[in-house]
């Protein structure tokens, strides 16, 4: 017979209101809500099956076995999820990323969305949305918000069960692309988990808190109504709060780099040119620039002989994480 295997797919998500900080670290609770659109063409694909190798989980990415470090944050997980859903059974754990890991593109994000959608298929958890959604958090924060499908909204919660993320919209609402320009996609120094830990230190972290729910009432109503430019503006804003935060929290994170600004400023000039895009970048160097379906040509073309790119990538409005092979 042969042996009983669980495969998912599920994909990034770049965020338009950003989550930094966290209220209550180890659950994952974060300190403001935050909105964001998943990333459909990059992918992650992670497929669970029983290790009978022995008392312990293990972990292979593109291939590669992943070391006792590595696997050490997907192990916890699981061990996470085996306290609050009483499954038994160890995993083997193989995932295919067909894009750069931990360069400002939310690995982790894909990461845990694909293992709790697998974890719930494969031990028949039976779980809701919601509940799938609020696992993934404690993997990775982001990861909720790659459950659900096409654009949508984490909600703080003040429990594990209340912080999860919704649909604000489905896919086929509005067709966006992100066309990330990789100016390094190199490991980065700093990890989220760290940075989460260090917003706290900075002045203007309170008031990038305090100001969140009207970014993110305003982000909600451009993405109800189309609006591209309401949209660009509160993108830009949050994406400029959050590194401020980074910039000046003691130790000081810059992810900014010379080619990260000078992308930046074009895609202000592009706009000033009436073509629909924005920026807005995670915790990387990369810039994603956030465009419509209409003017995307425009964009890539604008972008061809800019210098300082290593690599493009290209994504738009996606489902959330699915089993695709019971
Ligand atoms: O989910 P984490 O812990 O990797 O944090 C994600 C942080 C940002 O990508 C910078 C912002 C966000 O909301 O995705």
């Amino acid at each position: 017979m042969s042996q009983k295997r669980t495969t998912v797919k599920a994909h990034p998500n770049i965020a338009f209101i950003k989550y930094w900080g966290n209220a209550i670290p180890d659950l994952r609770l974060p300190s403001n809500g935050s909105i964001s659109m998943n990333l459909q063409g990059l992918d992650t694909v992670t497929s669970l099956s029983e290790n009978n190798k022995g008392a312990f989980h293990s972990l292979e990415i593109n291939g590669e076995k992943q070391d006792s470090i590595k696997t050490k944050r997907i192990s916890a997980f699981i061990e996470k999820a085996r306290e609050l859903y009483g499954f038994s059974g160890y995993l083997d754990v193989r995932s295919q990323n067909n894009f750069p890991m931990g360069a400002g593109i939310a690995s982790s994000a894909s990461a845990f969305a694909a293992l709790a959608t697998a974890i719930n298929d494969f031990y028949a958890l039976d779980l809701s949305e919601k509940e799938i959604s609020a696992l993934a958090r404690l993997g990775s924060g982001s990861a909720c918000r790659s459950i659900p499908d096409g654009f949508t909204m984490w909600k703080t919660g003040t429990t594990h069960e209340g912080s999860y993320a919704t649909s604000i919209v489905p896919v086929n609402h509005w067709e966006l692309y992100d066309y990330i320009l990789i100016v390094n996609k190199d490991e980065k120094k700093i990890s989220s988990t760290e940075g989460h830990h260090l917003s706290a230190t900075s002045p203007f972290q309170s008031v990038r808190i305090h100001d969140a729910k009207r970014r993110l009432k305003i982000c909600k109503s451009a993405i109800l109504d189309k609006d591209f430019e309401k949209l660009s503006d509160i993108i830009e804003l949050d994406s400029d709060m959050m590194h401020a935060v980074m910039m000046t929290s003691n130790p000081p994170i810059t992810y900014w780099q010379p080619d990260s600004i000078a992308i930046m400023k074009k895609v202000r000039a592009l706009r000033k040119r009436g073509i629909a895009c924005a920026y807005t970048m995670d915790a990387g160097p990369n810039v994603h620039v956030i465009c419509t379906a209409s003017d995307l040509n425009k964009v890539k073309e604008n972008f061809k002989q800019f210098k300082g790119i290593d690599q493009a990538l290209l994504a738009k409005t996606g489902f959330g994480a699915r089993v695709i092979q019971p």
